[in-house]
């Protein structure tokens, strides 16, 4: 360990970004973020030994008080103490896909015309096969897999299987499931897979108001599939309030009670990130997200099925509580089980 000032993500992170490029991270810092590392990237091999050197560079900027440019203001850079670095990652997001069969009425990808029109997606087989002949990517690296759907990728299974069979033991994919992966099923029931399945929704018809398509029993289907005689806790299914669209005690009610039945093993609760940035002046309606809050913690605990409440949700009752000094909730309820 040695002390120093530096960010969790520079010391051993890598993100494979949209628009094709690579990063230590996804931050948006007040000075633009994000320092992309390779742009126009589409899979190429990397010189590893140039990459940390290039990295220890960056580190002693932060060291010597500086940053890089796209650093600037960062509220993740801190002086602390950092584990001895070496050249492995200990964790990566791959966030290289934007087709999806879905059209999510709040997702991030399908709000960007520009990520949509200018990301090329690529094999990145290769480039993590090197990674682990090279002793960059170990047994410990932890994966994020997020988005568009990447199980529509024609080269997803084997992505899968190359990971699973180097003994990487943490791999989380966001995915819609309207896709059944043997693979997913495959690392679930070793207990290195888990995944993560936004459903906002407890009928087919609000399904298709939300997600534009009709597949509404094919995903709890699938999410059933996944959890049958699964000794792990490792497939959770999302809710995102979409106020105004799915915010009734009823639906967030029926919701648990369809997660409970169809096996899963925890519960997600989140709020549309988009919304939360537009109205965090109207207090009104955050008000009665934080009331939901507490019926979806109530109901989930009379039905002892494992809850989790996101942070953005956190984030809403801090802005709630900047509106209403005077009548001010305690945060605390969301973590006291
Ligand atoms: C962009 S998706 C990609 C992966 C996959 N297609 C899926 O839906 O899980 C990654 C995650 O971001 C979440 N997400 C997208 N837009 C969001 C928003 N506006 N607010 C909160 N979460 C959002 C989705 O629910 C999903 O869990
Ligand atoms: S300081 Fe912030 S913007 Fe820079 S690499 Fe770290 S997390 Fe990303
Ligand atoms: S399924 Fe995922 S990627 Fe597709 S639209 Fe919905 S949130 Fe976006």
């Amino acid at each position: 360990m040695s002390n120093y000032r530096s960010c969790h993500s520079i010391e051993g992170e890598l993100f494979f970004n949209h628009l094709n490029k690579v990063g230590y991270c996804c931050m948006l810092t007040p000075s633009g973020g994000q320092p992309v590392l390779f742009e126009n990237y589409q899979g190429e091999l990397i010189d590893w030994d140039k990459f940390f050197k290039t990295r220890d560079e960056h580190i002693c900027l932060m060291q010597n008080g500086s940053e890089l440019e796209a650093c600037k203001g960062c509220l993740w850079i801190k002086s602390s103490d950092w584990p001895e670095r070496k050249n492995e990652l200990r964790y990566i997001l791959l966030n290289i896909w934007v087709k999806c069969n879905l059209f999510c009425s709040y997702c991030s990808n399908h709000k960007d015309e520009n990520v949509l029109n200018n990301t090329k997606e690529y094999n990145i087989i290769p480039v993590l096969t090197d990674m682990i002949n090279k002793g960059v990517i170990t047994e410990n690296t932890k994966f994020d897999i997020a988005g568009g759907e990447s199980t529509l990728d024609s080269n997803f299974n084997n992505l899968l299987d190359l990971l699973i069979n180097n003994g990487i033991k943490n791999i989380n994919i966001n995915t819609n499931a309207t896709v059944y992966s043997e693979s997913i099923k495959k690392g679930i029931d070793k207990g290195v897979v888990s995944i993560i399945t936004s459903v906002d929704c407890a009928d087919a018809k609000k399904f298709e108001l939300i997600k534009k398509k009709n597949l509404y029993k094919q995903v709890w289907k699938n999410l059933k599939k996944y959890s049958a005689n699964s000794k792990h806790s490792s497939v959770r299914a999302k809710y995102i309030i979409l106020p105004d669209v799915n915010d009734t005690k009823r639906e967030i009610r029926n919701f648990i009670l369809k997660a409970k039945l169809s096996g899963v093993s925890g519960i997600i609760l989140n709020i549309d990130l988009h919304w939360l940035r537009n109205n965090s002046e109207n207090s009104l309606k955050m008000l009665h997200v934080i009331e939901l809050t507490r019926y979806f913690i109530k109901v989930s605990k009379f039905l002892r099925i494992n809850y989790n409440v996101w942070a953005h949700i956190e984030d809403l009752i801090k802005r709630y509580n900047i509106l209403n000094p005077n009548n001010q909730i305690d945060i605390n309820f969301i973590f006291q089980n």
